[in-house]
């Protein structure tokens, strides 16, 4: 798909068919997510998939919607802060890291003609709890991956003059 389509068409989606992900789709998706930039080239991302049905119903108890246990895949995007560049300021880019790749997977299973929606919501302590995550390993989003059963929303966004500054502020 071409990439301009791919960004016009992806949307939150919060409906999902049961029908497995071809297993073929689900490794091109953590292939684009495995390629992603990050600071220094660091790379302190961690990509939990869940499959597994009583593990994807235990994550409601973090996030309490059916809707995204419902989806046959559900991965969890974790930072590894100890492992990230960490900029003169001290500011830490884990977050900022995470979030590239994390979006790298939104935009490849769009490509794939499958659905995703960013979910950030959630209860980590319930959420570390159901994942079994060690210390130093923060959860920052979690996404299902399966069919839409739902039609996208329209796009709902500020005119370009409103984000966008020319030469300065
Ligand atoms: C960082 C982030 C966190 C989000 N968290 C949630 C969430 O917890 N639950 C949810 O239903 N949608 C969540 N969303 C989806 C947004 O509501 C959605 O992207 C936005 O309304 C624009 O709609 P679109 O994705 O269909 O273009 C999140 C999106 C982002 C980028």
């Amino acid at each position: 798909m071409d990439f301009y389509h791919v960004l016009e068409t992806r949307r939150s989606i919060r409906k999902y068919k049961s029908t497995p992900v071809e297993p073929d789709k689900l490794e091109r998706i953590l292939e684009a997510v495995r390629i992603a930039p990050s600071a220094a080239n660091r790379q302190p991302c961690h990509f939990i998939v869940v499959t597994d049905e009583a593990v994807r119903r235990s994550l409601t108890r973090a996030y309490s919607r059916d809707w995204f246990a419902a989806a046959p895949v559900v991965i969890c995007a974790c930072a590894e802060p100890d492992e990230a560049w960490v900029r003169m300021d001290k500011k830490n880019y884990a977050d900022v890291d995470v979030t590239i790749a994390f979006e790298h997977l939104v935009l490849a299973a769009a490509a794939e003609g499958l659905a995703t929606c960013w979910i950030a919501a959630f209860d980590p302590a319930e959420l570390r709890k159901a994942l079994g995550l060690p210390d130093g390993i923060e959860p920052l989003a979690m996404t299902p991956v399966g069919y839409p059963d739902e039609a996208p929303r329209a796009f709902v966004r500020k005119p370009l003059a409103e984000i966008v500054h020319r030469e300065r502020w």
